[in-house]
């Protein structure tokens, strides 16, 4: 269709009809039962709101997946529906739809852009293969404390980083084709729109107070940069910001959203959370809800249909939001166009299996899992396996599961993972490999004929994701207790982590004298993870979120703010007296096999001015026989300013293809413009005086610089 017939459209529908285009429910209701492949389980909608007339006006439902369900709601809806205008089918598919590549904390790891647009672009070609056309990803929000189940969904702690990751993923999602969203894209949904990850305390769905200057500055930072990919959506989160639940702030959704970010696609509510506004104590009944939401700029009510049932009274009293009504409807119905949907409203059940786990989606998601991981530890050179190393033991919880795909797993089955037992198997077929769940369950002989033991500790899955805070993110007790029974054996061990957050291992670390930190790597887990073990491949991941020592050493991030009394050994300084200083593992850490150094640093000038920025250039020599990606990072100190500044920030960072034996040149940049901050008085400011310079290692400066 071109506008103008959308515009006709438009002015054909009844406003009924247009607050059904803004509803989004659960496809359960137009097929009449409920079933495992097709939608997850429904909310309790008021039957009067949605009797026949209504439901046939609705415009999305989320949660529905096969093209076989899809095309069948989409077919009893298009039946029905005065206007024939087709659904669109949402869904969270944030790591993976059928094929599962790891969390995206996981993801971030790599630091690499197109490890992440690849995965989200497997994704979007699966989803559009099951007739589903918007995805619930990426999540951006920034995230300091590990007790927050959602770290898993973010991309760490540093503002910059997940802006970028957060883009690339979005690209990946939309595939943008002359202009449009290709046939095997998605519309991306960017969330939770704002600062959802700074729930007081780590609590989900909780409260958020924080200045106007840290949530510029950092907070709001990675959506400002995902939104420059421009994702059709962008989801509101379910927190209060300032003492305005966000679903109902015109200031957050209009001034910053819009206005300062110039977002100007669909806004969509998080699940339930108009009607929340009544729990949240901010609104009488649910017509109060829906005039608040609607006030704010919210055009999609997700799960819950106050919008529908209170509409004609909200509008009697604020006429105006019928014109926004119309330019959101219109977007509604110009993305239902640009995906096809009024020439095809269906997917290709012939198609879809031949899309859905292929090989080369398969291939992805095992790149992807090994460049996620990250080698906290390898004390000797622990890992990887020798050559002598032929009798391999197994042991532990996550020893021989599947169940390896992390929370949030969409579609993905766990008969179609490879375990970590099998994908050792499978990569050395040489080796032999006996699997215990725990040392006291394994026989003396294999104990005694096994020369070396992998301990495979963690978190379940089922213990991080949305609604799964926790006060104790140690490793539980038995684990520990398997850990110490491992090194007690004598016999050389390692130890490989699944987790959906850091862990805090003060207590146990000092007895791993190698730790692997897979996260949750999906399908293909057990097969990356043994080209690591096996040292087919180098480790390469770096931290993109701090590991505390300590549960209670939360919230923690490498950015904090300087002190008056910098953490140090004395009690009276910026520290816990029970707890060592600093991080037990700190962002950006991470140790490879190769043993590659930095040398021959140079810089293009001590002086940095608009025109000229600062490059700093070094030289990466690979002493191994291992070609693999070596992530360099740049950090800046400003020595004194007015304004309390971060201890260190980091401001470029690079994923560089590493030769085998061999040496590159890299360079990382910095502009004046990275030296800017917001100042008490949210003034954009930059003060003359010195910059120090850091690569990889904040302790120790490369250069000083000027402006
Ligand atoms: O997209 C999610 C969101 O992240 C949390 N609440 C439910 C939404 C839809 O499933």
């Amino acid at each position: 269709m071109n506008d103008n017939q959308l515009q006709q459209l438009l002015q054909a529908m009844t406003l009924e009809e247009k607050i059904g285009q803004l509803t989004q429910i659960t496809g359960e209701l137009y097929v009449g039962k409920v079933d495992a492949e097709m939608v997850e389980t429904g909310p309790e909608y008021a039957s009067h709101v949605l009797g026949d007339g209504t439901l046939y006006t609705i415009g999305s439902v989320i949660g529905a997946s096969s093209a076989k369900f899809t095309n069948l709601i989409q077919s009893e809806y298009l039946k029905q529906s005065r206007l024939k205008i087709p659904l669109l089918f949402m869904h969270d598919a944030i790591h993976g739809y059928k094929t599962i590549f790891p969390i995206p904390l996981g993801l971030s790891c790599s630091w690499d852009e197109n490890v992440l647009e690849t995965a989200a672009a497997v994704t979007a070609s699966e989803l559009r293969a099951s007739g589903i056309h918007v995805n619930f990803s990426p999540m951006v929000d920034l995230v300091r404390d590990a007790r927050w189940g959602r770290v898993m969904e973010s991309f760490g702690e540093d503002h910059l980083l997940s802006g970028n990751l957060g883009r690339a993923m979005i690209k990946g999602y939309q595939k943008i084709q002359e202009g449009r969203i290709s046939a095997a894209g998605v519309a991306a949904c960017l969330k939770h729109f704002a600062a959802y990850g700074a729930g007081i305390g780590g609590k989900d769905y909780y409260a958020v107070d924080m200045s106007l200057r840290e949530f510029f500055d950092y907070y709001g930072k990675p959506y400002e940069i995902a939104l420059q990919e421009q994702p059709k959506f962008v989801m509101s989160s379910f927190n209060s910001f300032n003492g305005t639940p966000v679903t109902a702030s015109k200031r957050m959704m209009k001034d910053v959203l819009r206005d300062r970010y110039g977002f100007d696609e669909l806004v969509i509510s998080d699940w339930g959370a108009v009607a929340e506004l009544q729990k949240h104590r901010v609104a009488h009944d649910g017509r109060e809800a829906a005039e608040l939401a609607m006030n704010a700029g919210i055009d999609i009510e997700m799960v819950s249909t106050l919008y529908l049932e209170h509409f004609e009274t909200v509008l009697a009293q604020h006429p105006a939001l019928l014109a926004d009504i119309d330019a959101a409807v219109m977007k509604v119905l110009r993305l239902k166009n640009e995906l096809g949907l009024f020439e095809n409203p269906y997917a290709s059940e012939e198609e879809e299996p031949s899309v859905i786990l292929n090989a080369d989606f398969l291939a992805a998601a095992e790149d992807a899992a090994r460049k996620s991981c990250v080698l906290l530890k390898n004390d000797g050179d622990a890992l990887p396996l020798r050559a002598a190393h032929k009798r391999i033991l197994l042991v532990g919880p996550f020893a021989g599961t599947k169940e390896l795909l992390g929370n949030w797993a969409c579609k993905g089955s766990f008969d179609d993972v490879v375990s970590l037992a099998d994908g050792l198997k499978q990569a050395d077929p040489s080796l032999t490999v006996d699997v215990c769940e725990t040392l006291a369950d394994c026989p003396a002989d294999v104990l005694e004929r096994s020369d070396y033991i992998i301990a495979s500790i963690g978190e379940s899955w089922t213990l991080s994701g949305e609604g799964h805070s926790s006060v104790d993110i140690g490793l539980e007790a038995s684990q520990q207790a398997l850990v110490r029974a491992v090194k007690a054996t004598g016999k050389p061990y390692a130890c490989v982590c699944f987790a959906g957050r850091p862990l805090a291992l003060q207590d146990i670390a000092d007895d791993m004298p190698a730790l692997l930190w897979c996260w949750y790597p999906g399908t293909r887990a057990g097969a990356a993870i043994a080209s690591l073990l096996t040292g087919q491949a180098t480790p390469s991941g770096k931290l993109t979120m701090s590991f505390p020592r300590h549960s209670a050493q939360n919230p923690i991030h490498y950015n904090e703010y300087s002190s008056g009394r910098p953490a140090n050994a004395s009690s009276y300084s910026s520290r816990y007296q029970d707890c060592e200083l600093g991080p037990l593992f700190p962002f950006g850490h991470g140790l490879t096999y190769a043993g590659a150094t930095y040398a021959d640093f140079d810089i293009s000038s001590d002086v940095i001015t608009a025109d000229k920025p600062v490059s700093v250039s070094f030289t990466i020599h690979n002493p191994s026989g291992y070609a693999y990606p070596e992530i360099a990072i740049l950090y800046i100190e400003d020595v004194v300013s007015r304004s309390v500044r971060p201890v260190r920030e980091m401001k470029a960072y690079q994923v560089i293809s590493v030769p085998a034996h061999g040496s590159v040149r890299a360079t990382l940049t910095v502009t004046l413009e990275d030296l800017h901050y917001l100042d008490a008085e949210l003034r954009r400011t930059i003060e003359p005086g010195a910059f120090r310079l850091y690569i990889n290692d904040p302790r120790q400066p490369v250069f000083t610089i000027t402006h």
